[in-house]
């Protein structure tokens, strides 16, 4: 519990009987007392959305955070997400409001199964999504994120051997785009995006006719080839701000955001089902809660953090998107992160 916190309730639960504006109040307030910003992915809740300092897609959060003075950063998101947040920000304290948020995607394979298949493919490159934990990351030589997977492959000489951890969807859509036929797909999905919804589609479309199809990469080929645009959930948001009738193959949470953003347009929602259970487990009074206690928190064994940063940081700099710390930032940030270390390198 944070010390001399007036009006600190004892459980998560406690803070469901509380109504809305002052839970509000309360996060409010605590973040102002903890210099903590709160990051919301597009997929959160509304509510949770409405409390964020950023709200957006998962490594735009990451990023944005660790360019902030902030001393903590509460992820409402799924786990990989707070620990891509913790890789990028080791100085900063990451807390998640329910550490059950997890992403079954990125539970497809773990840092010891990936090891293994190394070790049958030694020369491979191994790329890796970021919806994957800091064990996976650690043991790759590059991260790709849904809009940038296309260029990371094409970065990597035409011979050497690709292995795409772990969504085979996007690991599809990749090889299709780049005509790569050396590339070995991890066999992970995401359970929100790879459904088979070709049936409300022609539906959508029937009622639709003029609207434009939008359609992110996880979801199965057979959507993506009927598809106007396939694109991240940034891209989406982007969509949406240029087009007046759209249907969304992604999480109703990015939909219903964009129907209430702009209640001109006709956005709709291709499959109502397309929920996110895990990413909804994150709710105002778990959020509430957890600054007031300063729980979950995310911590990583400093050298996992580290080989993680490396194929993040190899990501980054292909995309033009990370700026090398000076030399003084990263004196500052290793001490930041081992208060009692010798400074030795
Ligand atoms: P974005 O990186 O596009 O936000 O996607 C994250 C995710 O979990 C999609 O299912
Ligand atoms: Fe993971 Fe899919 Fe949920 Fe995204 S939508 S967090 S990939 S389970």
């Amino acid at each position: 519990m944070v010390n001399g916190t007036a009006g600190v309730l004892a459980t998560a639960l406690d803070y469901t009987r509380l109504g809305r504006a002052e839970l509000g109040e309360r996060i409010r307030e605590r973040k102002r007392a903890l210099n903590a910003v709160v990051l919301g992915h597009n997929y959160q809740r509304g509510e949770i959305q409405d409390v964020s300092d950023f709200v957006g897609d998962s490594l735009g959060l990451s990023q944005a955070a660790a360019d902030t003075a902030a001393d903590v950063i509460v992820f409402c998101g799924v786990h990989f997400m707070a620990e891509t947040a913790k890789i990028l920000s080791p100085g900063k304290q990451v807390l998640m409001p329910d550490l059950r948020a997890g992403c079954p995607m990125a539970d497809f394979v773990t840092g010891a199964a990936l090891r293994r298949l190394k070790t049958e493919l030694p020369d491979a490159v191994v790329v890796t999504y970021v919806n994957s934990t800091a064990e996976v990351k650690a043991e790759s030589d590059i991260c790709c994120t849904s809009s940038n997977a296309v260029r990371v492959v094409e970065s990597i000489p035409a011979e050497r051997t690709v292995l795409f951890v772990p969504d085979r969807n996007l690991a599809r859509y990749v090889q299709e785009r780049t005509g790569r036929r050396n590339l070995v797909a991890w066999d992970g999905y995401c359970y929100v995006h790879d459904d088979r919804v070709l049936e409300e589609l022609e539906q959508a479309k029937r009622a639709h006719p003029g609207a434009l199809v939008v359609v992110h990469p996880e979801a199965r080929k057979e959507l993506l080839d009927r598809a106007d645009a396939v694109t991240s959930t940034a891209g989406m948001v982007e969509y949406a701000e240029e087009h007046d009738e759209v249907i969304f193959g992604t999480e109703r949470g990015l939909v219903d955001r964009m129907k209430q953003r702009f209640p001109h347009k006709t956005f709709v929602a291709l499959s109502g089902a397309a929920v996110c259970g895990n990413m909804k487990l994150n709710t105002l009074a778990k959020l509430a809660w957890c600054l007031d206690h300063g729980r979950h928190e995310v911590v990583l064994p400093e050298d996992v953090r580290v080989r993680a940063e490396r194929s993040l940081r190899a990501m980054l700099e292909l995309s033009g998107g990370w700026t090398a710390p000076a030399d003084e930032e990263s004196a500052l940030e290793l001490a930041a992160v081992r208060p009692g270390g010798c400074g030795c390198a």
